[in-house]
């Protein structure tokens, strides 16, 4: 009830974005797309830092790579990874038809293979692919991540899973378990200033700290 409340209040998006959040939840083969809270922080974000390059770890059908670009300055640029062909199509598609094949570039392949030997100087990273790998993407995230950039991890507590153990279920326990490390991690990464937000399904806010 009080969810559906804070929901009311969001602010509604584009016709195209409406349609394609229509569609992703209709359409069993799509991936879950970002939830409208957490949705709601990106844009404000983005209007926040303004930034010039954007990455994205998990594009699904290219939802939250539109909506971001729809949010960011004239020339900026995003770069998203998705492992799945199926759905790099298709956002690939969505990009095309909502007139942003110049400002996204959809790169498929796995991430951790891709963040190798992709180069650094992004100011706001976006983390939403499997959880339990958030962990082993972190060193190649702060080494692409320019100080003063963000990166935004979302699903960290894993439909209340990662706080609470009798919500866990045992096919979850390994992801559970990492991102339990990736949130110690994190927050204790003298590199990174970080703070937990219980929105959505639970992002992690975090800053990378100037060098003093
Ligand atoms: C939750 S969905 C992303 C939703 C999207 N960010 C949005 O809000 O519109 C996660 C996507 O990440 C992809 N993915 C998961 N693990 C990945 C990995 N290791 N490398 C690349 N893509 C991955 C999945 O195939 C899926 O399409």
């Amino acid at each position: 009830m009080e969810k559906d409340f804070l929901d009311s209040l969001i602010p509604k998006r584009s016709d195209f974005l409406t349609e394609l959040r229509r569609k992703s939840a209709l359409e069993e083969s799509y991936a879950p797309i970002v939830q409208k809270e957490t949705e709601q922080l990106i844009v404000t974000l983005l209007k926040l830092k303004k930034p010039k390059r954007v990455l994205e770890i998990g594009t699904a059908v290219g939802y939250s790579a539109i909506l971001m670009a729809d949010n960011l300055p004239e020339d900026s640029q995003i770069i998203t990874i998705e492992r799945y062909k199926k759905h790099a199509d298709i956002a690939v598609d969505n990009i095309f038809e909502a007139g942003y094949e110049k400002k996204i570039r959809v790169i498929e392949g796995e991430a951790a293979e891709v963040l190798c030997w992709l180069d650094g100087g992004f100011d706001f990273v976006f983390l939403d692919a499997a959880k339990g790998q958030y962990i082993e993407f972190l060193p190649d995230i702060m080494r692409l991540l320019n100080p003063g950039g963000i990166l935004l991890s979302d699903n960290i507590l894993y439909k209340g899973m990662v706080e609470d153990e009798e919500k866990v279920v045992h096919r979850k326990v390994t992801i559970v378990k990492r991102l339990r490390m990736y949130l110690e991690e994190i927050m204790n990464n003298p590199s990174l200033t970080t703070s937990i937000i219980p929105i959505g399904d639970g992002v992690a806010l975090s800053v990378k700290n100037e060098r003093k």
